[in-house]
């Protein structure tokens, strides 16, 4: 009878501390968000898809939650960037041909919000660690104004992993690409980056204000070349014989410590529980140095799959489901609506988005909404062969889409090859065809019964090409112009106190 009576009576005295809480327990309520976006990472160079290379850590925490198995970024770096920050195609930016180069005066535009300004005015905190790469030719397009409280990493593609410093190409000098909110950090030389960011990031976990949910996008520098990393990691790997990936080897092992590292820190402040962390690639991997997507074609910088079908998962203590893989389709732009509606924030005063909430689809296993993918249309990248037909898109630009489980890539998608592992012996033809069909400019693929691209079909599916061309014509006549200025020499460091940064 006391008990029970006892139980009632903090029953009412929790009734009411939540009431008199009201505000703080929704904040509470909505999920921390931590994205976390390695650079380069091949899709065959996690431990659940390689056999020749251990993450353990990444391995536990997909266990833990929803592995993406037909999930898509783009097949460079500001690209993705862009259309994660924006929910919206490369096209509708002017971002369809090339990364943004340093020197180039191009950005994300302002035109529509960031998902790190609609996660401020959801009510979160908002943190980004490492790697901008979407412009600074000017003060307003830093990350710290572009809806980031805090940034702390660099602005360009590439660099130095321990002096943090970039050659410029126009001088030969290497200079320094390491900055926060305050200006340049001159402090840092020597240390690794992925120690580095990893301890930021573990800083802005510990200085959080739990009032806030937190929002971090941490954007390792890793796996990106230069080929570098510290001997420890690197002596894990000495029964690989190829330098290029037993280095490589070693730097995903110091990510996927890295990694370990900062979902302590978030345990340690109490905070798992009620967080969502996503760990995506940013494009496929760099072939040419020490990254593999095989089975899958091709690589970073081409438009077959192994440029773009990349390593994902979704995990966190606040994930509903755990030990699932999922086969739908996925893209990166998705995550902006997706995460802006689990944080209960606001999809107004954007302009229209391509990305899908894929939330039911990632939780409940519901089929995609997403059954068309632009993957992107670049008219500027030089031209294959001559147009198939006259009345449709012309078959000579660069270009691919996907639609249900058709892919049709025309004009000159990059190198054709498959790239086994080294050493890796395969029982077909990994040449690149396209030396020997000189004017070779469309490709069909069913993608889901043949996700490695062998089997052209174009051929023999003349209607589907049709049909898939006349969504190329639709995405084209939506797109603006490409942003492509010519190199702007006031960009140069030397003018500005040896540091990358704002020249306008
Ligand atoms: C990086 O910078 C360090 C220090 O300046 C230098 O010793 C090293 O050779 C550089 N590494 C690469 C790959 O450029
Ligand atoms: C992870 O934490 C351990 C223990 O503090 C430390 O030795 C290691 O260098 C850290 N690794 C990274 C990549 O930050
Ligand atoms: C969107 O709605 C929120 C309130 O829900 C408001 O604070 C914000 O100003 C609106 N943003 C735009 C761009 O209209
Ligand atoms: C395209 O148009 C040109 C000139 O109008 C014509 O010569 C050619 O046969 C046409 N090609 C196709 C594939 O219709
Ligand atoms: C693609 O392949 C799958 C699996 O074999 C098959 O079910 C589907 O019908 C094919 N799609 C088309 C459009 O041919």
């Amino acid at each position: 009878m006391m008990t029970l009576f006892l139980r009632l009576l903090f029953a009412v005295w929790l009734a009411a501390v939540s009431g008199s809480n009201n505000n703080n327990n929704n904040n509470n309520k909505r999920p921390n968000i931590v994205f976390v976006l390695a650079d380069d990472y091949g899709f065959n160079d996690i431990g659940y898809h390689s056999p020749d290379i251990s993450t353990p850590v990444l391995d536990q925490l997909a266990t833990e939650g929803v592995r993406l198995e037909n999930y898509y970024v783009q097949p460079i770096c500001s690209p993705t960037r862009s259309q994660f920050m924006s929910g919206r195609y490369q096209i509708r930016m002017g971002l369809q041909h090339g990364l943004i180069n340093s020197g180039q005066a191009s950005a994300l535009p302002r035109d529509s919000p960031t998902l790190a300004d609609k996660m401020r005015e959801a009510g979160y905190a908002t943190h980004l660690v490492g790697k901008w790469h979407l412009g600074y030719y000017k003060q307003e397009f830093l990350p710290f104004n572009r809806g980031f409280d805090t940034f702390y990493g660099y602005l360009t593609a590439c660099e130095n992993y321990t002096s943090h410093k970039r050659v410029y190409p126009q001088d030969g000098v290497a200079y320094l690409d390491l900055r926060d909110n305050n200006g340049p950090i001159h402090n840092e030389n020597g240390h690794y980056s992925t120690h580095l960011f990893t301890e930021k990031a573990i800083n802005v976990v510990q200085a959080h204000d739990t009032s806030k949910p937190l929002f971090m996008y941490l954007a390792y520098q890793s796996v990106h070349d230069p080929l570098m990393v510290p001997e420890e990691y690197e002596k894990k790997y000495s029964h690989i014989k190829d330098e290029k990936r037993r280095i490589y080897a070693g730097m995903v092992a110091a990510m996927d410590e890295g990694v370990g590292n900062v979902t302590k820190a978030l345990k340690d402040k109490g905070i798992w529980d009620n967080t969502i962390l996503v760990f995506s690639t940013d494009n496929g991997g760099q072939v040419y140095g020490g990254g593999n997507n095989f089975p899958l074609r091709g690589h970073k910088h081409t438009l077959w799959d192994g440029g773009m079908h990349g390593v994902g998962f979704v995990t966190g203590g606040k994930m509903p489901v755990k030990g699932l893989v999922n086969n739908e389709l996925i893209h990166v732009t998705d995550w902006y609506p997706t995460l802006v509606n689990l944080a209960k924030g606001s999809l107004n005063g954007t302009k229209p988005l391509d990305g899908i909430d894929q939330w039911d689809t990632i939780t409940a296993g519901k089929p995609s909404r997403r059954t068309v993918l632009l993957h992107n249309i670049d008219q500027l990248f030089p031209k294959r062969g001559v147009p198939l037909y006259n009345d449709t898109f012309d078959t000579s630009v660069r270009a691919a889409v996907r639609v249900g489980d058709m892919k049709l890539i025309t004009g000159d998608p990059g190198d054709a090859k498959w790239w086994p592992l080294p050493g890796q012996k395969v029982d077909f033809d990994i040449s690149d065809e396209r030396h020997k069909h000189p004017n070779k400019n469309v490709w069909l693929f069913n993608i889901t019964a043949d996700p490695n691209e062998r089997h052209d079909l174009s051929h023999q599916m003349p209607g589907t090409v049709r049909s898939l061309l006349r969504y190329l014509v639709k995405f084209n006549a939506e797109s603006v112009p490409p942003v492509w200025p010519t190199h702007d020499w006031r960009s140069n460091p030397s003018r500005h106190g040896g540091v990358y940064g704002p020249w306008m």
